[in-house]
């Protein structure tokens, strides 16, 4: 399949969110990733449903909404309502992972799981064959325009084996760090879905950076 691209609204102005959803709109963008923090699971808060549900009113593109909370299970049904297309919950957040992905999907929504650099992708394996798509991150989740972590490549090929023997039309997205200069090499590496922040919102050319990375 050809991949597709999710820009990181973390990355946008936030006094002008309105314009920065519009450009999205008008880009050759896929999805539109919408990173929420809690300052428990990760140290930075981000913003939460209010704003969620003004991104959906104005987003022509769905909402691939990453939770980085503790206990996501108490604010599933509100993401939903909120307009989530895809949530995505932590592996290291989730005690009870096969529960919280069956409520995800009996509220008739996407369900991922993504892990942080150090979780190993070998946890995953029962799991996998439940999910709509896996996480890998490739930065330490919190913050926007982190360096990225080379060691993603082989977790990604990993999670493509594992997705090979177990859910063959799973989406694998990469997430943290991801520009021109590494997007070919995780698309062969086995990602489907690239998010970009930085790279997006800080480029003079905001729609010609996301064509280039769709056209990678
Ligand atoms: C990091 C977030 C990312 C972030 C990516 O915790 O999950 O989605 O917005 O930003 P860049 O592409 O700048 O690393
Ligand atoms: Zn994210």
């Amino acid at each position: 399949m050809n991949h597709l691209i999710a820009p990181s609204i973390l990355a946008a102005d936030f006094a002008n969110l309105r314009r920065d959803v519009e450009m999205i709109n008008n880009s050759e963008a896929d999805w539109l990733h919408v990173d929420v923090m809690d300052g428990m699971f990760v140290p930075n808060i981000s913003f939460g449903f209010p704003v969620v549900k003004a991104l959906k009113e104005h987003a022509t593109k769905p909402l691939d909404v990453h939770l980085m909370i503790v206990d996501p299970d108490r604010y599933l049904k509100a993401f939903v309502e909120a307009g989530a297309y895809n949530l995505t919950v932590h592996y290291e957040a989730c005690p009870h992972l096969h529960r919280t992905i069956q409520a995800i999907k009996e509220l008739g929504c996407k369900a991922s799981v993504a892990i942080n650099p150090h979780t190993n992708v070998s946890l995953l394996k029962d799991i996998i064959a439940d999910l709509d798509m896996v996480l890998v991150m490739s930065v330490n989740p919190g913050f926007g325009g982190q360096k990225f972590i080379e060691h993603t490549y082989t977790k990604i090929s990993e999670v493509k084996e594992l997705s090979a023997l177990k859910n063959p039309n799973m989406l694998i997205e990469v997430d943290g760090g991801v520009d021109n200069s590494n997007a070919l090499k995780l698309i062969k590496a086995g990602a489907n879905v690239l998010v970009a922040g930085n790279s997006v919102f800080s480029a003079a050319n905001q729609l010609a950076a996301i064509s280039q990375l769709k056209h990678s």
